[in-house]
């Protein structure tokens, strides 16, 4: 059970419903008929029990529990069967590379980009990496501001990475790579900034402490690590407590 509870919570959401699916059908081999609303009322039961027997958050809970309501509201619609096919590759294409590391999509503001080119040492060549890239504006921007420097956007997700790729293209000294930062060697970069979620931040600095040089800086936009003060910090537009957190290495 233990094992089942570290899983990405995606998973463990599908397990919960997989689960509280098969209890219906051990039920229905048993010979037991109910009205449909029964069965989603029991399914919808079973599963919030399990999403908490999984340690779901009470979020991932209300979700799990308006599942088996949607599934049968859409059953009788007359949606063919490939929508949902569709609907589901292009939440993979455009998701996909932030549902295992749980991160999702969001993106700094102007401002942060402003703020970040402000943060960039005045030195020619510099490199700067953004590791979770999303759609690019960032690397975009500072491309454009400081065309004496290189810098590279990292995208797990492929239609991100699409659009980052096609957003940079006009910039000579911008490149995106569709990939994973966590294989993204960062021994070369002067600057390395992450726009992720709490989640990854211990592992993201234990690999900045290993790979990254004296001299140079880290960035992370919004999220602390913990334990690690960083040694400036500057608000900047966007949602409540948007910030930019330097540490310099
Ligand atoms: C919050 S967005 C930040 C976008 C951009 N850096 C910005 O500041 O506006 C985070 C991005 O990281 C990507 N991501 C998540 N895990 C990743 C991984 N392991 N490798 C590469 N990209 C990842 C997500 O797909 C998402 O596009």
């Amino acid at each position: 059970m233990n094992l089942l509870r570290r899983l990405p919570p995606l998973l463990r959401a599908l397990l919960a419903q997989a689960l509280a699916f098969a209890g219906l059908l051990a039920l229905a081999g048993l010979g037991l008929r109910f009205p449909g609303y029964v069965w989603v009322l029991l399914q919808t039961v079973l599963v919030v029990f399990l999403s908490r027997s999984l340690t779901l958050s009470p979020r991932w809970a209300f979700m799990q529990a308006a599942l088996p309501f949607l599934v049968r509201a859409l059953w009788a619609a007359p949606i063919p069967a490939w929508v949902y096919l569709a609907l589901f590759l292009a939440m993979v294409l455009i998701f996909g590379g932030g549902l295992i590391s749980r991160v999702p999509l969001y993106h700094a503001s102007e401002d942060a980009w402003e703020k970040l080119a402000g943060l960039l040492p005045e030195k020619p060549g510099l490199r700067f990496v953004d590791l979770g890239c999303g759609f690019g504006g960032p690397v975009a921007h500072l491309a454009r501001a400081r065309p004496d420097a290189f810098f590279t956007g990292v995208e797990a997700s492929p239609f991100t990475c699409l659009v980052a790729w096609l957003r940079c293209l006009p910039c000579a000294n911008a490149r995106i790579r569709l990939g994973s930062l966590w294989r993204t060697d960062l021994a070369g970069c002067d600057v390395a900034y992450a726009f992720l979620s709490p989640v990854p931040m211990p592992a993201l600095w234990a690999k900045v402490r290993r790979e990254m040089q004296p001299g140079s800086r880290f960035i992370s936009h919004s999220f602390d690590v913990p334990g690690e003060t960083p040694h400036r910090v500057i608000p900047v537009k966007g949602r409540e407590s948007a910030r930019l957190l330097i540490w310099d290495l």
